[in-house]
């Protein structure tokens, strides 16, 4: 059947569900990271406690698996699809690194507030929550429109 014989549009229907999975979780967990600074600060442990739940759950169940399909899903393309001379790409992996080191960087400071250490303004931590809107712009403009 035609339908099943192009691998590599599957492949691509994978990468982009994945996308979505991450990328909605990137968009939830530094929302949670502002509410539960917010519980902190007002001495609201038993919320506090629950952000720490949510969060694990968000890491556990979407986050990680998600990121690391997206990862392998899109390493795969770039191989099968004989990308990897292509300018428009390199420009993606250095955004799509800069969003796993977002993503680390998240995951750590929800590691802090569990500890009930809370580092950053609130102001700051809801500028910082732009990050990952802003690459995901940026990635999706590079390998739809690939300018290079
Ligand atoms: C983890 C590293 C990644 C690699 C190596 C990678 C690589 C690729 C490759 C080779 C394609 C196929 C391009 C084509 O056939 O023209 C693709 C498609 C796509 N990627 Fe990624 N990708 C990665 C992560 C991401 C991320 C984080 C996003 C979004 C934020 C994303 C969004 C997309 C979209 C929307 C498409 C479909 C484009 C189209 O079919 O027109 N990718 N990716």
């Amino acid at each position: 059947m035609a339908v099943l014989g192009n691998a590599y549009l599957w492949l691509l229907a994978a990468h982009i569900l994945f996308v979505i999975f991450w990328i909605a979780g990137m968009f939830m967990l530094p929302r949670y990271l502002v509410y539960h600074q917010e519980a902190l600060a007002a001495g609201r442990t038993d919320e506090a406690a629950t952000w720490v739940e949510r969060e694990t759950k968000l890491r556990h169940i979407i986050l990680t698996p998600a990121m690391t399909m997206v990862w392998l899903l899109g390493l795969t393309l770039a191989t099968v699809g004989q990308h990897w001379g292509e300018g428009w790409l390199h420009a993606k992996l250095a955004f799509v690194l800069a969003l796993s080191g977002y993503h680390g960087w998240a995951v750590s400071y929800a590691k802090k507030l569990a500890r009930g250490e809370a580092r950053l303004s609130g102001r700051t931590l809801r500028m910082i929550n732009e990050v990952p809107a802003l690459a995901a712009v940026a990635i999706v403009i590079l390998v739809v429109v690939k300018p290079f």
